[in-house]
């Protein structure tokens, strides 16, 4: 994870990369630093948030326009100054910022303590940093030489940004395996973990790929491979909107990001949707294909895995094509069986989690098709999977996902009903419903967080003292029933689980008492009964129970609480219910006065396994 910035222009650095830094501090905030070239290089870091790291530079003149800068998530090394970012190699030759993990990286120790060198923190990248000082002194042949030589000799993942002391007017970067990008505009060229850090100042990238380094001149990106030669490569426009990666009035992002849903989830059913038809052309699947598949397996991790477990369901109903939903970091060292007619569905908001990118490439080399459901353009999944469909979420800035999963769910109906109608296994008239429904969602959501928020809210505040939450449901309320836990446990630290409702009695129900919160929920009409009944199983040991229904339904036999979401088609209720159990995450957060944006261990991107 962590987040790395660097800038090269006729601007004064140092608030170009503070700014970069606040846009990527969900990837890990604890500790921060930044170096920036004025005529000797200057590294200032601080441990925790990135305020601090503001704290202690704020009166300073720092008049650098060439500067590198990074927010961390300790992999090696706890989270201190001295283990903080950039790194400097042993006589100042080098400083470096780094995302990502140097598997050999013991090995390389003993390699630069054979040749004197002597490391003052516990991290992996002052190790990358000394070797490629170690590589520059030795072939004294430049910096591409050192890059290169450094990165045949690393295993594992990095998005690097160096500053050589020797080139005072460039910044050398390389990446394998963890995002980068780069930007420019007429002041400056730019890197970035993530484009949100460069928005504000250019929407004009260039997409570095894994094993290629780049040197960062004021007014040039120079591109190389690994044996050195130049690379041409084209400027891409993002279509991000800045706002999008601001917090606009609203007190956190992750409010912000599902209020977006309306808007986000409109566009990505209209990039789906042409002419009242299903239109999968963009992607790259074609009707042949898909008369081809005999099996879905879908991979993903975390919120992604649970929109896999939601579609999982929508596939087998409806298309009636045999579904499987596996965790990303299970099915990689699974040995999974598939088939030539197997197609894997990677999903993935970032494009860049690294059990993901590993499960996409397993299935690639078994020779299967992949299709991948991800949000950041020009991210490695969307750039290695077979079939591509994008979200337009846009910039997910809050830890939390919430916008990123909602536009991931109606994806996966997209593909649901597209495929169903291929197989043969939809008619016309079920199709137009299903067509006629699926674009009623962003009104449906709209209308919850407008009628329904003030009311969670108030529920909601109920709970900040909660040691523990159950989430119930049978079938797809079960599936959804998985991302309200999570979304609750993430943000708010309490405890909770989520059950799928049949299966409480056989062991977890001795956990209710007295007060308990469980959440049902009850959208599925075949299982309705089902779900109440075991609902009043609970409710009958003491627990206090928030009914999610839609409108029409009688529970108040067993709900203490009731919110209401509109009726939709029987597919789609997890596009509703997910908004209210948002809503219960966010704000029992709020009423514990905990930072919802940045929660605790987390971090967004997880580029380790
Ligand atoms: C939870 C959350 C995570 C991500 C997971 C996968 O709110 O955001 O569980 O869903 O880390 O990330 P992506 O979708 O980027 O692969």
């Amino acid at each position: 994870m962590c987040g790395i910035v660097g800038y090269n222009g006729n601007k004064k650095a140092v608030d170009i990369l503070l700014d970069g830094l606040s846009k990527l501090e969900y990837r890990g905030y604890d500790s921060a630093g930044v170096a920036i070239r004025d005529k000797e290089i200057e590294v200032f870091k601080s441990k925790g948030k990135l305020t601090n790291l503001k704290d202690k530079l704020k009166d300073k003149v720092l008049n650098g326009t060439c500067g590198i800068g990074h927010t961390r998530w300790a992999t090696h090394g706890e989270p201190n100054e001295t283990n903080a970012h950039p790194h400097v190699s042993n006589d100042g030759n080098v400083t470096l910022v780094h995302n990502g993990i140097i598997e050999n990286y013991q090995e390389l120790i003993q390699k630069l303590e054979r040749h004197d060198y002597k490391l003052y923190s516990e991290t992996d990248t002052e190790v990358l940093t000394n070797l490629i000082d170690y590589y520059y002194k030795k072939y004294k042949m430049g910096p591409i030489d050192a890059i290169n030589r450094t990165m045949v000799r690393v295993r594992g993942s990095y998005a690097i940004a160096v500053m050589f002391r020797d080139y005072p007017d460039e910044i050398w970067v390389a990446r394998k395996d963890s995002p980068m990008i780069i930007g420019q505009d007429k002041d400056g060229t730019y890197l970035a973990s993530d484009v949100p850090a460069i928005l504000k100042y250019t929407k004009n990238v260039y997409y570095i790929d894994n094993m290629e380094a780049a040197c960062l001149k004021k007014d040039k990106v120079t591109f190389y491979d690994l044996n050195g030669d130049e690379v041409t490569k084209e400027l891409k426009e993002i279509k991000w909107d800045v706002s999008a990666a601001e917090k606009e009035g609203y007190e956190h992002f992750m409010i912000k990001e599902i209020n977006e849903q309306p808007e986000v989830v409109k566009k990505t059913i209209n990039s789906l949707v042409n002419d009242n038809k299903i239109d999968l052309s963009k992607t790259g699947i074609t009707e042949d294909e898909i008369k081809k598949i005999k099996e879905i397996y879908i991979v993903a991790c975390g919120s992604a895995y649970h929109v896999g477990v939601c579609a999982s369901y929508i596939f087998e109903d409806l298309a009636r094509i045999p579904t499987r939903v596996d965790i990303a970091s299970e099915f990689r060292y699974r040995k999974p069986i598939l088939n030539k007619n197997t197609l894997v569905i990677i999903i993935s908001q970032s494009g860049e989690t690294a059990d993901s990118l590993a499960a996409l490439r397993e299935a690639k080399n078994m020779g299967v098709k992949t299709l991948a459901i991800v949000n950041v353009v020009g991210s490695s999944i969307a750039r290695e999977a077979d079939y591509i469909l994008y979200t337009l979420a846009g910039p997910e800035i809050a830890v939390a996902t919430t916008k990123a999963f909602s536009t991931q769910l109606v994806a996966s109906y997209a593909l649901a009903i597209e495929f169903a109608k291929v197989k043969k296994k939809l008619n016309n008239k079920s199709y137009q419903e299903l067509i006629t429904e699926i674009k009623e969602l962003p009104n449906k959501i709209d209308s919850i967080l407008k009628n329904l928020t003030t009311e969670i809210q108030k529920i909601s505040s109920k709970f900040s003292g909660i040691k523990d939450a159950f989430y119930i449901g049978r079938g797809l309320d079960y599936a959804i029933s998985l991302e309200g836990s999570l979304k609750l446990k993430e943000v708010s630290y309490i405890h909770s689980e989520a059950y799928a409702s049949g299966e409480l009695k056989h062991g977890t129900i001795s956990l209710i008492e007295d007060n308990t919160l469980v959440i049902g929920i009850a959208t599925q009409e075949e299982i309705f009964e089902k779900t109440i009944s075991n609902l009043v199983e609970v409710k009958s040991r003491g627990a206090y129970v928030i009914v999610i229904t839609n409108e029409g339904k009688d529970v108040s036999k067993v709900a203490n609480d009731t919110i209401y979401v509109p009726n939709t088609n029987k597919y789609f209720f997890p596009s509703l219910s997910v908004v209210p159990l948002q809503l219960i995450g966010y704000y029992i957060t709020v009423a514990k006065g905990l930072d919802v944006d940045k929660p605790r261990n987390l971090a967004k991107s997880v580029t380790v396994e």
